[in-house]
């Protein structure tokens, strides 16, 4: 079993490479045992307080059910509501949480905000995706890409490609840089993740025997790829007005049928940490579609839709690898 107790989860590499595999391997488990219907609760009496200043579907929701199935509770925060973020500093707030709950989950811009909760509140803080990383997410792909491959994690080859300046970017690249993976970022070389960060990622490749190739080339940068990534191009919080650069920058991009024969492999699977814009099916999409014409952005539907896709697997697993978290950080010792 792995024990993380009072750990905080800011970003990936908080956790060295072993337990980063252990919360995968306890994910899995308690995946198991929910299919089994032998779930244990670990965590009665946990209250936990999920803190969200931008919008989530998947992360919200795997918090408050992964926290309802081991017994714990969660009060979810919306700035808009409460003082956090206009009339309380996120020191103040953490200290107050602090006393009220175990573990205390953010999402929002800034990653010091997250830190500075940590720092203070004197229980676990989870990163719920911040500008500059997006953990939790880190951990249900590495589940997906080990449920949908029979190769330990160090033969895994991953190409993630578009907009790799932000928090996908970064943490798909430092955690194949963590776990020894073949790690890909394919992408024109001004959405490559920032030199400090490639720095690291590289010094952690030394030591994992990762293999980090960044490049701008398509054909050579998915070859052979077990797993092909993308994710929105316009991320939340960045002005609409951006996106006509994005689409004359990353159109190229699109993960299409024509990028998956590109690997030659034709096992691969596609990763989308979502939501997507693979279709007319939002009000933003056909936004999109009304002023530049394109109704396939990132991903098209028929890649989106095919039996390559993976991704409400990953959707699923973002539950199980978050109550991983929570097992890890706030179960007693035992
Ligand atoms: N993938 C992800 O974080 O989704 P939400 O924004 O819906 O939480
Ligand atoms: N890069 C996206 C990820 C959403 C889960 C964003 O920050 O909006």
């Amino acid at each position: 079993a792995i024990h993380l107790e009072g750990r905080h989860f800011l970003k990936e590499l908080d956790f060295t490479a072993e337990e980063f595999r252990g919360l995968i391997d306890l994910a899995a488990r308690l995946k198991a045992a929910k299919r089994a219907g032998a779930e244990v609760r670990l965590l009665r009496g946990k209250n936990i307080a999920l803190i969200f200043e931008k919008s989530s579907t998947r992360t919200r929701c795997a918090f408050e059910v992964a926290a309802a199935d081991q017994g714990a509770s969660t009060t979810y925060i919306d700035p808009s509501g409460s003082h956090i973020g206009s009339k309380e500093s996120a020191k103040d707030t953490a200290r107050v949480l602090g006393r009220m709950f175990d573990a205390i989950e953010f999402r929002g811009d800034a990653q010091a905000t997250v830190e500075e909760l940590a720092q203070y509140a004197g229980v676990p803080v989870y990163n719920g995706l911040t500008d500059d990383w997006h953990p939790t997410q880190m951990l249900a792909d590495v589940l997906t890409m080990t449920e949908h491959t029979d190769k330990p994690l160090r033969e895994i080859a991953y190409a993630y490609l578009g907009d790799a300046r932000l928090n996908m970017g970064n943490s798909y690249l430092v955690t194949g840089a963590l776990l020894g993976m073949d790690v890909r970022i394919v992408a024109p070389r001004a959405y490559w993740p920032a030199p400090a960060v490639v720095a690291r990622a590289r010094a952690l490749a030394e030591v994992s025997g990762a293999r980090i190739t960044l490049t701008e080339e398509i054909a050579e940068g998915v070859q052979g790829a077990d797993f092909v990534a993308t994710d929105v191009w316009v991320s939340m919080g960045e002005p609409k007005e951006v996106w006509d650069e994005r689409i004359a920058d990353l159109g190229p991009y699109s993960v299409t049928m024509d990028v998956l024969r590109a690997t030659g492999n034709p096992d691969v699977r596609f990763l989308h940490c979502l939501p997507a814009f693979h279709d007319l099916g939002t009000s933003v999409a056909r936004g999109i579609h009304d002023r530049h014409g394109l109704t396939e952005l990132e991903v098209t539907d028929e890649v989106f839709e095919s039996p390559h896709s993976v991704v409400f697997d990953e959707a699923e697993n973002r539950m199980h690898t978050i109550k991983a978290v929570l097992v890890a950080t706030l179960a007693p010792v035992g």
